[in-house]
């Protein structure tokens, strides 16, 4: 885990720092950031806990997303008696994917129906694995769920930032051009620097040297220090066959003033935290391929459709009331209880808990987080841009980035991811009709991509907290109350356990559902043996 707070400002609080992050670099940077703050760090477990001998003891599990899913597979397989009660028709919480004829109607919004056309989709809640997210890959390689890879960065992807200053201002700039003009323009800085003397005082002669040939090498630069560019930013025109030989006419970098004045060297290290890398993992076909893989084991323990209204609990056991599927009220009686309800609506239901943990369910905040999809009628960024995935960087924070497609290369059509904007900017969206989405969204691809709004067939957006059952993207925990709540929640409270992304160091990934998930079982599981295991 990266610890502290070295990259924030002084003076900015946490979430300042996210946000200020957000506001200048995208999403990717913020994450990073969110990384560095260490809110997001490597999945520290790398398989369930091995579980046998649950002798028929009930359970029930409140929510079948994946922390729920998790728990329900392990504990039945160890002889548990499972039953998931799930608020909705189907199973994944979170772990969501919208194709044709998935409807969502958010609290006080219109119903959407996704109308893409076949074998098109948008992960609308997480879309992208890490290679260190242990725990998620255990289930997709269990599950044989074939994987991809998530393009998260490419360099022939544009930079739109808008509020720099200077000609490349509000110009589609490529983001390996930007990064190869601002490391050699930085470098040829430098390096002349230290040619004049600059460190002379602080340096021996021999580290000079070493580093003069670093700075060389960095930024590609000239025997005389000066930066001219790199075949690597690419080329006007591009080297083939024919007569005429070698390669074509190399493009002529940016100026470095212009490139400092842009703004856009904000996004050179937007993938370069822990949390993100260059290439991810996205299952094929869609990231509810891993609700379905579990649903394929557990889905005859879920009862669908099936809210829960109270939860009461003595030493003897525990009962759920519910309203089910034909709106009839229900009793369920268990053992035990593990609820992975988000916090952000589990405070607001009757449960029996004590005080201080009520407290402390109360003690977290949710992510404001918007998406939206948008189908193509052609892959223009390909065909048109030679750009094959990646993201697209916004200084607008109403936009932050735009993600083409990591799947379907070369197909006729394709979704792309057109915002994800989190905090006042999610709320604000929000507010809007998906109609009114689309329209913010295409006015903003129409500055990259010429003819972007003229090729959007359908369009379908999620704001994930005025998502009923959920109301959030994912738990965001102070400092304070980390040390607080989150030990407090991570107990259980009588017979009542809580998992879920919330109680891991995992915010924001499905590994932190699953991790989660495995911890409370081990304890709920070291209790009844204590108890003597059978019913
Ligand atoms: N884990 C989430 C993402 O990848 C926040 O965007």
């Amino acid at each position: 885990m990266t610890a502290g707070l070295e990259g924030s400002p002084p003076g900015l609080s946490r979430r300042r720092f996210l946000e200020s992050l957000g506001g200048m670099g995208g999403s990717a940077l913020l994450l990073g950031g969110m990384s560095a703050l260490g809110l997001g760090i490597e999945s520290a477990t790398a398989g369930p806990p091995a579980l046998s001998g649950g002798g028929g003891r009930k359970i029930v599990i409140l929510g079948a997303g994946v922390a729920g899913l998790t728990a329900a597979y392990e504990l039945s397989r160890a002889g548990y008696d499972v039953t998931v009660l799930e608020a909705r028709s189907f199973a994944g919480g979170r772990c969501q994917t919208a194709r044709k004829g998935f409807t969502l109607t958010e609290l006080g919004g219109e119903t959407q129906t996704c109308d893409f056309d076949d074998g098109h989709y948008i992960n609308h809640g997480p879309w992208r694995i890490p290679y260190h997210h242990h725990s998620t890959l255990h289930y997709t390689k269990e599950f044989n769920i074939p994987l991809e890879v998530f393009v998260n960065d490419n360099d022939a992807s544009y930079v739109m930032y808008g509020k720099g200053k200077g000609p490349l201002a509000g110009k589609p700039l490529r983001k390996g051009q930007v990064a190869a003009d601002i490391r050699g323009g930085a470098a040829e800085v430098l390096a002349k620097s230290v040619k004049q003397g600059a460190l002379d005082q602080s340096m021996s002669a021999e580290d000079r040297e070493r580093f003069l040939a670093y700075l060389v090498n960095e930024g590609y630069l000239d025997s005389d220090l000066a930066y001219r560019g790199t075949d690597g930013r690419g080329y006007d025109v591009l080297p083939g066959a024919g007569v005429s030989p070698g390669p074509g006419k190399a493009s002529t970098p940016y100026a470095f003033q212009d490139v400092l004045n842009s703004g856009a060297w904000k996004t050179v290290r937007s993938v370069a935290g822990f949390e993100q890398q260059r290439t991810m993992f996205q299952p094929v076909g869609g990231m509810d391929q891993i609700a379905k893989g579990f649903e394929a084991k557990v889905g005859n323990l879920i009862r669908y459709s099936t809210v829960v209204k109270t939860l009461r609990q003595s030493d003897k056991g525990v009962e759920i009331t519910y309203a089910g599927p034909d709106g009839q009220t229900g009793k369920l009686k268990a053992d035990y209880c593990l609820c992975t309800i988000p916090l952000s609506v589990l405070r607001q239901m009757d449960i029996q808990a004590s005080k201080p943990f009520k407290a402390a369910i109360g003690a977290v905040s949710y992510a404001l987080v918007g998406k939206i999809g948008l189908q193509m009628k052609r892959r223009f960024w390909e065909e048109d841009h030679s750009i094959y995935g990646g993201h697209v960087y916004f200084d607008d924070p109403e936009i932050l980035t735009m993600t083409l497609p990591s799947t379907g290369w070369q197909g006729r059509k394709g979704v792309i991811q057109g915002y994800y904007q989190f905090g006042a900017q999610a709320a604000k969206v929000s507010a809007l009709s998906p109609a009114e989405r689309q329209a913010l969204a295409s006015r903003a691809g129409d500055r990259v991509f010429p003819g972007y709004s003229d090729n959007i067939e359908s369009s379908f957006s999620a704001a994930w907290h005025r998502i009923e059952h959920n109301l959030g993207g994912w738990a965001q925990w102070s400092d304070e109350a980390r040390v607080s709540a989150y030990p407090v929640l991570c107990e259980p409270d009588g017979r009542l356990y809580l998992a879920g992304e919330h109680l891991s160091y995992l915010t924001g990934w499905q590994a932190g559902g699953i991790e989660s998930a495995w911890q409370q079982i081990t304890k709920l599981h070291a209790r009844i043996q204590a108890e003597g295991g059978k019913a």
